[in-house]
């Protein structure tokens, strides 16, 4: 396998829109909850339980065990799985997976909960690299006829002047580096890396103000440079070490593409990976770490709605808890007992007892006013939305009587309603004006079954 994995980063927050005011858990010292604290509100049991999980992930106590978080809708189930995944740390990975989403007609139920899983196992890697660093002096590129369209001249090559603070070289590079150089925009001043083995073109930034010899002279202050950068020390070929920070989804993609077209010509396909390539990418990232080149971090799963789920599903998701490579799964649902999916069994939350058993659960509890009214506070000025006090009051009451997350949902619409009206603040007036248009669902609900009714008759 080649030593290199050009993959650019992980996607660490995937879908958590509603949930950015969420900066972690809120606890003390002593891991008690303070009422209002990293955009938390109440619901202070549930926050404190999530802090002992925090607990035991980092002693490594959590392996074979999971979290269910049971309560109704819009009690922050999904926030306080959110809140796990910061108080974990900035680059652990964050997936989120509804139960409903595994029902796809291009992918196994099994497969779409494997790529879960291994999109929440972060690996990073670090590795030692021959490149070739300096300050730009002279880039001259070549052109050439294209050989399927003479009209156009493609680049063919260049010659390029490298320079640090001790010694100065000239190299003549290929095509593919000098499309590279004209790609990312290299000008006399920038600092570049050059990657011996890939030639993989890395610009760093503008050289500060240094002394390039007599051949050019840089300007004091360059307006269009964001980036300003120390003229490298030492040789200009070295060894540099880089850290990289993916996933295993995204060293199976990558190793499933391996020889493959298919990926190249079609981007990335949402596709099934063989169980093999999996194992090879296991082995592999088993042998870095073994050598001190790699570090695994388990990310957090959310998997919501996971009644959801079926029979067939849940028992792969227990195995899954077992394995070696396996993520902190957190699981919720708003349902009682509940049959499984796909059998006639009435269970507690629709859920095996042999995952039951292997689950800590956190129940969470509907909100008293005071808390829904700092919730939509914070809310909207994560939002940048004014609310006078009487929208506030409004919204805090509908959040009461049907649910928070539509109450929030409420804030948007109603600021652009203002604002359509010339206004800065939101009014009570906008509110209910937003209100009447749009439905909560027990009012969509209703909304049908009256016409039903209606037609039966
Ligand atoms: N205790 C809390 N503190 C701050 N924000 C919260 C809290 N609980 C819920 N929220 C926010 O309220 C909205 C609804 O909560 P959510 O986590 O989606 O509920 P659930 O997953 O239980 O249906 C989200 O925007 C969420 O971030
Ligand atoms: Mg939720």
């Amino acid at each position: 396998m080649a030593s290199i994995v050009p993959i650019e980063s992980v996607k660490k927050f995937e879908r958590v829109g509603f949930h950015t005011h969420i900066r972690g858990l809120g606890l003390d010292e002593k891991g008690r909850a303070l009422p209002v604290a990293d955009g938390m509100v109440g619901q202070r049991e549930a926050r404190e339980a999530a802090g002992f999980i925090v607990k035991l992930i980092k002693e490594g106590k959590m392996a074979g065990r999971g979290v269910l978080m049971v309560g109704p809708p819009g009690t922050g189930k999904t926030a306080i799985a959110v809140a796990i995944a910061r108080e974990l740390g900035e680059d652990v990975p964050f997936m989120i997976l509804s139960g409903s989403e595994v029902y796809s007609t291009e992918m196994k139920k099994t497969e779409v909960l494997m790529q879960a899983m291994r999109k929440a196992m972060g690996v990073r890697l670090r590795e030692w690299r021959k490149v070739y660093e300096g300050v730009v002096t002279k880039i001259d590129i070549k052109t050439a006829p294209s050989p399927y369209n003479p009209y156009q001249y493609i680049p063919s090559g260049a010659v390029i002047t490298l320079k640090t603070k001790k010694e100065s070289n000239t190299f003549r590079v290929g095509a593919e580096i000098a499309e590279q150089l004209i790609a990312r925009g290299v000008e006399v001043g920038d600092v570049i890396w050059i990657d011996a083995e890939t030639g993989r073109v890395t610009k760093v930034g503008r050289a500060r103000g240094a002394d390039l010899g007599s051949e050019v002279k840089l300007e004091e202050y360059d307006i269009t440079a964001r980036r300003y950068v120390e003229v490298p020390d030492g040789r200009i070929e070295k060894e540099k070490e880089f850290v990289y920070t993916m996933t295993l989804h995204d060293l199976d993609e990558y190793y499933a593409q391996r020889g493959g077209l298919i990926g190249l010509i079609f981007g990335r396909v949402e596709r099934e990976i063989s169980p093999d390539v999996r194992q090879q990418v296991d082995e592999q990232v088993k042998k870095w770490v073994d050598e001190g080149r790699a570090e695994i971090i388990p990310g957090v799963l959310f998997i919501d709605d996971v009644h959801m789920l079926d029979i067939e599903a849940l028992s792969f998701l227990s195995r899954a808890l077992e394995s070696e490579f396996s993520p902190i799964i957190i699981l919720a649902t708003n349902r009682g007992m509940t049959t499984i999916r796909g059998t006639d069994i009435v269970s507690p939350h629709g859920l095996p007892l042999d995952l039951l058993d292997r689950l800590l659960i956190i129940p969470t509890r509907p909100y008293k006013a005071e808390e829904i009214k700092e919730i939509l506070k914070i809310r909207a000025r994560e939002e940048k939305v004014k609310l006078s006090d009487e929208a506030l009051e409004r919204l805090t009451e509908i959040g009461e009587k049907t649910s928070l997350r539509y109450a929030s949902q409420l804030i948007t619409p109603a600021a652009i309603r203002a604002k359509s009206e010339g206004r800065e603040v939101v009014s009570r007036e906008d509110v209910e004006s937003v209100t009447r248009l749009f439905l909560d669902v027990t009012q969509s609900v209703q909304h049908i079954r009256e016409y039903e009714e209606k037609f039966l008759k």
